[in-house]
């Protein structure tokens, strides 16, 4: 494994409640206990409300809380009922920020929603996991790539901060379904992204994360890809035991 940091971002989606505090003071101890010596960062994405309880209940350098979400209105306050700005969650302890996930594509965000919310992200200076990914009959169709650069560069300014933005390829058809891309299929999309980044965004060595069906099973593999700095987790990152096991799997 090389010496760079890898990232293991927790995305909660809609669940969770202040009880599951559990969960991250377990994760905690094991990693100040068993992992010291790697260089790792763990991000955990709550829904909003647990953000700055959480946040904090947990000091740790190696513990950091994003949202899964954020407003894409430019104002850091205003009558934007149920919004929530950068400003604010900036406030609210969290220091990173998912944008462009398939589920809130789904639920109506488009590439121009999506830019905007890059560009407050951007300014308000919150790290940026952006989520890009093609659906199962994209790839099918063999159009994966071509959705892949779409998605990059109707989002994406020239001017944005890059150094704060992780990108997170997660296919959607490998979301919550237990199937991942094979290891050749995977290398093949993180060099392409990397072209795509160095030839549009001067962008030399981006921070490429792989989200979808991640466990403590699967990541024997997933580790073996170059080029890949971490991984976005749903389902098995809601309990300590299933999160550590990954990690502890990643590295063994
Ligand atoms: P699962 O790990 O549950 O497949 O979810 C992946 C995901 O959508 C993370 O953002």
């Amino acid at each position: 494994m090389s010496s760079k940091s890898t990232y293991f971002i927790a995305n909660w989606k809609m669940n969770g409640s202040p009880k599951d505090l559990i969960q991250i003071k377990n994760l905690d101890f094991f990693i100040k206990n068993r992992f010291k010596k790697h260089n790792k960062l763990i991000v955990y994405c709550p829904p909003q409300p647990l953000i700055t309880y959480f946040a904090k209940k947990i000091r740790s350098k190696n513990i950091k809380f994003g949202s899964q979400d954020v407003s894409n209105n430019n104002f850091a306050f205003g009558a934007f009922t149920g919004e929530v700005s950068s400003h604010i969650l900036k406030n609210s302890g969290a220091e990173y920020v998912i944008i462009g996930h398939s589920e809130k594509r789904l639920a109506g965000d488009n590439y121009n929603t999506i830019k905007q919310k890059i560009n407050n992200a951007n300014q308000n200076k919150l790290k940026i996991i952006f989520c890009i990914g093609e659906s199962l009959k994209e790839n099918k169709n063999k159009n994966s790539l071509l959705i892949l650069k779409k998605q990059i560069l109707a989002s994406l300014e020239k001017g944005l901060n890059f150094k704060n933005i992780l990108f997170a390829y997660e296919p959607v058809w490998s979301i919550g379904t237990g199937i991942i891309p094979s290891q050749s299929y995977l290398i093949k999309v993180f060099s392409e992204l990397k072209k795509i980044l160095i030839r549009h965004y001067s962008v030399k060595s981006p921070k490429l994360l792989y989200g979808g069906s991640v466990n403590a099973q699967n990541i024997q593999s997933l580790k073996m890809i170059p080029n890949c700095n971490g991984y976005l987790i749903g389902g098995a990152s809601l309990t300590s035991k299933n999160f550590i096991d990954i990690i502890q799997n990643y590295y063994s």
